[in-house]
């Protein structure tokens, strides 16, 4: 059998495998979405999710302004959106007009991205500032099932599907 090696706990993380997500908001003016790989259920009922945000990220300003919030998690066809939502800002570019992507508009104006294998609206309940991230509490109020795809993948630094 292998033995276990030490890790740096920093680096360690990095070995938590995790779907990727687009989150997306509308504030009234704009859309806007970001790629999330630290996306997680945390209650059955109510249906609740974790979302860990950057205080960085323009997605964030947006937020804070708003009752609800997106999910859309990305299939193995969607690596391309998930690069390009994870490296721009929204506060420079529109990226859903820069990629051609059309939303689907969900309850409350709330933008979702078709080809993913499933949609979530949310209604923000908590946040709670934890390190250098925030970690958001949304309910989710309505879900929509999209293509029956392999779920994209996120682990050491690499996309990874089934
Ligand atoms: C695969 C991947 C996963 C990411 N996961 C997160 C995450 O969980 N939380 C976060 O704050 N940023 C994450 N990011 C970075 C943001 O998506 C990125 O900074 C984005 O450009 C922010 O866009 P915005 O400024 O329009 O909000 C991730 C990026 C990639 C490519």
């Amino acid at each position: 059998m292998t033995a276990m090696k030490p890790l740096a706990p920093g680096k360690a993380l990095s070995h938590i495998s995790h779907p990727v997500a687009i989150i997306t908001v509308n504030d009234g003016k704009k859309l806007n979405g970001m790629t999330a790989a630290w996306v997680t259920q945390i209650s059955i009922d109510p249906p609740i999710l974790c979302v860990s945000i950057s205080p960085k990220r323009h997605t964030w300003e947006m937020l804070k302004g708003v009752e609800f919030f997106g999910v859309s998690m990305l299939s193995k066809d969607q690596e391309g959106e998930s690069d390009f939502f994870g490296s721009k800002s929204g506060k420079k570019v529109d990226k859903f007009k820069a990629m051609g992507i059309e939303p689907f508009m969900a309850a409350h104006d709330v933008p979702l991205l078709t080809g993913s294998v499933a949609g979530f609206v949310c209604r923000k309940t908590h946040q709670v500032e934890q390190g250098d991230h925030w970690a958001l509490f949304g309910e989710v109020v309505e879900a929509w099932k999209g293509h029956d795809n392999v779920p994209l993948n996120f682990f050491k630094s690499g996309y990874h599907s089934w």
